[in-house]
């Protein structure tokens, strides 16, 4: 909470182009607490470097990222937009956090494992203690809610059990969050692998699906999805590519698994990719054409940036602040 308010945070790395999965699971949510919350949505530079990036790269996908949250409805107005560098706090309150997170928690991080098998030549302490500045990204900000995919409940879980032992230590200071994961696009599979998660990291183009793909690229990726030997549109064990896109279609549509069977009763499998595929592209050309139109206008993005940077300061700055006393830092 923050000034009486319930507070909802949540970060996207400007890292790859970002997914109809990053969409779906998380940031077309973020605006459904903009109104009642006070929201916080960060992009989180410095969580990208944990492995190697190409640093023009980084600087566009940063620009761009922040475009791409506005275009996707979230009205600078009534969100802090801001980039994690920007606010030296997160650095800082990550390091203190350091010291009350067990080596044995953060070797049993699911994405650690899975991005050190990845990246077996540059597994950096940065990447062990990646949870531990995500921790001081949310409690920061005393947020109440985070709302993320499925695979960063993990991180959001130990958030929690790092603020419960720092409060038991030292009471009052943070509030501990709950994470908020999408029911229904929790978990977006890669078209060509349905059994693996969607990732902008995925070196196969054709098994994700860019929030900026045009038209026919979309249309096309669908239908090249993998699927299965059977005919019949319907969810199922065993049917992962099939399951997949039911997900994709229902995430756009709003209809229920029992109503697209329905919608395709007798119908093969084309023309359910077909189908899958329009809704998409119909859905991201609204997001394609704001995000050109904010893009093109670096000036007030950088305006932004910084308008963003100073309100989560002054939060950052407070609870930091309160923190460093609890520990017995000396203020000068
Ligand atoms: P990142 O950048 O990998 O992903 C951003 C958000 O997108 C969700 N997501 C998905 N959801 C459904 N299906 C998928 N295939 C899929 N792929 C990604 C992620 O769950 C995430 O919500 N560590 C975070 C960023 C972060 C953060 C934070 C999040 C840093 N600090 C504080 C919340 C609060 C990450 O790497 O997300």
């Amino acid at each position: 909470m923050l000034n009486d308010r319930l507070v909802s945070y949540s970060g996207v790395q400007p890292s790859g182009n970002l997914t109809i999965g990053n969409y779906l699971g998380a940031i077309r949510n973020f605006s459904l607490y903009s109104e009642k919350y006070k929201t916080f949505y960060c992009v989180v530079d410095e969580h990208a470097i944990t492995v190697r990036q190409n640093p023009a790269e980084l600087r566009r996908r940063t620009y761009e990222t922040l475009a791409l949250y506005m275009a996707c409805g979230l009205d600078p107005e009534k969100n802090t937009l801001y980039v994690q560098s920007h606010v030296h706090e997160h650095a800082e309150l990550a390091w203190i956090l350091n010291c009350f997170t067990m080596f044995g928690e953060l070797s049993r991080m699911t994405q650690f494992k899975d991005k050190s098998a990845k990246h077996s030549d540059n597994i950096n302490a940065g990447l062990f203690t990646y949870p531990t500045l995500m921790a001081a990204d949310i409690l920061l900000y005393q947020t109440d809610v985070v709302p993320v995919g499925i695979d960063q409940k993990q991180h959001v879980e130990l958030c929690r059990d790092i603020a419960e032992r720092f409060n038991q230590i030292h009471p009052n200071t943070f509030t501990v969050p709950e994470p908020i994961i999408s029911q229904s696009g929790k978990k977006i599979m890669s078209l060509a692998d349905p059994t693996k998660k969607m990732s902008k990291s995925d070196e196969n183009a054709n098994a994700v699906v860019y929030i900026l793909d045009d038209k026919d690229t979309i249309i096309r990726k669908f239908k090249r999805a993998v699927t299965d030997s059977d005919t019949c549109v319907r969810f199922a064990e065993g049917k992962d590519g099939i399951n997949n896109l039911m997900t994709i279609y229902s995430c756009f549509t709003d209809k229920s698994f029992e109503e697209i069977e329905r919608e395709f009763e007798g119908r093969g499998y084309g023309d359910f990719k077909m189908a899958v595929g329009e809704v998409c592209a119909d859905a991201l050309a609204p997001v394609q054409a704001e995000f050109a139109r904010r893009l093109s206008d670096k000036g007030e993005l950088e305006a932004q940036m910084k308008r963003g940077a100073e309100e989560a300061s002054y939060y950052a700055r407070r609870t930091l602040g309160k923190v460093q006393k609890k520990l017995g830092f000396v203020k000068i």
